[in-house]
């Protein structure tokens, strides 16, 4: 019997790419993990959740282990579009899809809009599981760099005017992950969030915006595209993962309806009632805006940390740009293929994300690595940038 011979075409053409997950090998213990875009371990509400499922459970018995038994899980869309709305962005309930977290909601934007000939646009560099989600689909991917002001909008457009002189196909999708990018920190300025509209309107696409790290701002709070987007071509993406706990699997997407509706086609009951049910018996009983506010002062905290062992340890050596929010410092070490490091780097007792995983094509990423401030204590952080250093020193003199 030969398997291969069972599967779809999508899924041969998806198994040709590497495994999920593969771009990180096991971390050792004894390893600092700069790697972990988690939330670090004081900041995951345990003591509150066990709190709210006590509560849930004494209110409404087994309710809440039915298909969709609970009540409670329609306060998750309640918070989503009070919270949003504040934000700019004005929903209807039958705007919202609640989802296991925001990757289902980029799997499912995928199998709706995505066929193997779709061309699609991502950033360069982009967010490697979402870049695994969308290689499960097609192959064909637009990449437009990254500045300090987010994805450069004017490379956008020179190219699509030059694809469509030359009669090649036109991108369906853009994805994009506007604020505090993962993995380059960086936030698109409101022009070019207005310019991507205006050219989806005049290129006919629509966009993922991958809002994930919205909440996290340690200045400005940026404009979400949704909250400007007239023509209704903006899928909104959230994800409780990174300000509640990711654990839960929790997000969801927020689009006109007739482009949301068909994802529930896919979706079916394939999310998870009790976890929703326990994040709004959470979320009913806590104090979002103040816990949003502790949220932004411990992380922005952290990233001083980070940049200031940066600055010590990796100066002469090393360029990043600072972050204005979310959880991520992307390091430039020219010279240095960071992937080749990494195990060196373990062994001596810190991991990281090599940057070449962020990239459609992997040799454009080779000298960067991706760092995160979210989950380490601020004295290991130190630590593990020192002994960072020290492995990328040897490799420079040599
Ligand atoms: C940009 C971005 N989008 C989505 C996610 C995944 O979110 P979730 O845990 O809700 O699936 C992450 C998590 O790292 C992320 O960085």
């Amino acid at each position: 019997m030969e398997p291969e011979s069972f599967f779809t075409k999508n899924t041969k053409a998806a198994l040709k790419h590497d495994p999920p997950g593969e771009w990180m090998p096991p971390v050792p213990d004894h390893s600092i993990p700069l790697n972990a875009g988690y939330p670090a371990h004081s900041l995951v509400p345990y003591e509150e959740m066990n709190e709210a499922v006590k509560d849930l459970i004494e209110e409404e018995k087994d309710l809440p282990f039915q298909y969709l038994g609970s009540k409670k899980v329609n306060t998750v869309k309640k918070f989503v579009r009070e919270r949003l709305a504040e934000r700019g962005v004005v929903l209807l309930e039958k705007e919202i899809l609640v989802t296991a977290g925001a990757i289902q909601g980029i799997d499912l934007i995928a199998r709706t809009f995505i066929d193997r000939d779709t061309w699609i646009v991502v950033e360069s560099p982009s967010y490697m599981e979402g870049l695994e989600t969308f290689r499960n689909y097609t192959d064909h991917y637009i990449t437009v760099p990254i500045d300090e002001n987010g994805m450069q909008t004017e490379e956008l457009e020179k190219t699509l005017k030059d694809r469509k002189e030359k009669n090649l196909p036109m991108p369906k999708l853009v994805y994009t992950i506007p604020s505090f990018h993962n993995p380059s920190g960086t936030t698109m300025s409101i022009d070019r969030r207005r310019h991507l509209l205006e050219l989806a309107s005049e290129f006919d696409f629509l966009i993922i915006e991958d809002d994930a790290y919205g909440e996290l701002y340690f200045g400005e709070r940026p404009t979400p595209i949704k909250a400007m987007d007239s023509g209704s071509r903006v899928f909104y993406i959230g994800s409780f993962s990174k300000i509640v706990a990711p654990g839960l699997r929790v997000g969801y997407v927020a689009a006109r309806s007739d482009l949301l509706e068909p994802l529930a086609w896919f979706k079916k009951d394939l999310g998870h009632p009790f976890a929703e049910a326990t994040l709004g018996s959470y979320l009913s009983q806590t104090d979002m805006k103040k816990r949003f506010e502790m949220l932004r002062k411990v992380y922005q905290q952290n990233c001083k940390t980070l940049i200031s062992s940066l600055e010590k340890y990796m100066g002469d050596i090393a360029t990043w740009k600072n972050p204005s929010g979310g959880y991520f410092v992307w390091v430039h070490v020219p010279g240095v293929d960071t992937s080749k490091i990494l195990n060196e780097a373990m062994q001596a007792g810190v991991a990281y994300v090599p940057g070449k995983h962020f990239f459609v094509h992997e040799q454009e990423g080779l000298s960067y690595l991706r760092l995160s401030f979210s989950y380490v204590s601020r004295e290991e952080m130190v630590t593990a940038v020192e002994k960072l250093s020290q492995v990328i020193k040897k490799h420079i003199d040599q």
